[in-house]
């Protein structure tokens, strides 16, 4: 473990309980992070992001539930905490700006109240002039006009609406912030200054982040170390510029390869196949169907993440026998 992580996630599992069956939307997941760093998190639809973000906080609701593994913020166990003393860590020391956060503010409510609330529910009451004050600078930092706390979310754009949760997610200065596909509703100028703001929050806080998303390109201009998942599972993760030159696993490298380059000659394709069911993971790596390097190893265990440069480590079979990987095709779909 990092001796500065402010965040540490050991074998973390949850679970839903659906009509076919357990589904496993997080299995096992352990990372660390380290004070003020950017983690992104990327993976496909359906891979585990929002589950395992949720998780961080223990919001996970029914018929998920968190059924293993360990969550330290600091020195907090989060899964030993009360509900009185979760309360008091959500926003105070772990924030999160959730999946249409746009969505999630209250209609009704102008946005002063709606600032108000998250700080008076961890900081009591404070004298009107200092409230105002602190509801202007949260608006400021975020690129705001302060005059947007009398308006209702109605009469803010797309973009002023994200900023307005990133407002009240930083409202009391957490060490942690997971910040769930902020930019994914907007277009992409409006994507990138967002993402510009996020960055500085995090600087300006010295907080830690883990951002999720599945636009690797947006990702890496954020982040100083990624993570993928692929069917609940962390496959690899490492420093961003070693993830996007030397992937070790193969599933990020066609990843990273099927992005649209500089280079016109490559093409948009995706990788011709489909994640497993959860309900029905393949025995072994959940990538093996659909991997063009699987062995008869790959379907006979789950490979574990396993340490493959520094900082990098990546739940492969191919290691640590393979210096680097060769070049891929793609396999053709199963
Ligand atoms: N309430 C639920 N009941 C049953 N299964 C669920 C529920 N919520 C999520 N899942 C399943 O858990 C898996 C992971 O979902 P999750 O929302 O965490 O994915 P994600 O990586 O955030 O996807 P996206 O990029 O689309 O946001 C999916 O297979 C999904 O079907
Ligand atoms: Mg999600």
């Amino acid at each position: 473990m990092m001796a500065d992580a402010v965040l540490s996630v050991e074998d973390l599992i949850v679970q839903y309980d659906t009509a076919s069956g357990p589904a496993r939307a997080v299995d096992r997941v352990s990372f660390t992070l380290g004070q003020g760093e950017r983690l992104g998190l990327i993976g496909e639809s359906g891979s585990g992001k929002t589950t395992m973000g949720t998780a961080l906080m223990r919001l996970t609701r029914a018929p998920g539930r968190i059924v293993g593994g360990r969550v330290m913020l600091g020195g907090t166990d989060i899964m030993a905490l009360s509900q009185r003393d979760l309360r008091a860590v959500r926003l105070r020391d772990i924030a999160m700006i959730p999946q249409g956060a746009m969505s999630s503010l209250n209609p009704v409510l102008r946005i002063r109240v709606q600032i108000e609330d998250a700080i008076h529910a961890h900081e009591g009451r404070l004298p009107k002039p200092e409230m105002a004050a602190r509801i202007a600078t949260l608006l400021t930092r975020v690129g705001l006009d302060p005059v947007v706390a009398d308006r209702f979310p109605h009469e803010l754009s797309g973009g002023m609406k994200q900023r307005t949760v990133m407002a009240i997610a930083t409202a009391l200065s957490p060490k942690v912030i997971v910040a769930d596909e902020p930019t994914s509703a907007l277009d992409v100028v409006v994507q990138r200054q967002v993402m510009q703001t996020l960055g500085r929050l995090q600087s300006g806080l010295g907080a830690a982040v883990v951002l999720i998303g599945h636009d690797m390109g947006l990702i890496a201009q954020f982040a100083d170390t990624v993570g993928v998942m692929y069917a609940g599972r962390l496959v690899e993760i490492g420093p961003v510029a070693q993830m996007i030159a030397a992937p070790r696993h193969p599933y990020t490298r066609l990843l990273i390869d099927s992005l649209p380059g500089i280079d016109a000659k490559r093409r948009l394709t995706g990788i011709p196949g489909l994640p497993p069911r959860l309900t029905d993971m393949p025995p072994g790596c959940a990538f093996a169907p659909r991997c063009p390097l699987a062995t008869a190893s790959c379907t006979a265990s789950i490979p574990a993440l396993q340490t493959v440069a520094s900082g990098h480590r990546a739940a492969c079979h191919l290691y640590p026998g393979l210096p680097a990987l060769p070049p891929l095709t793609a396999k053709a779909a199963p």
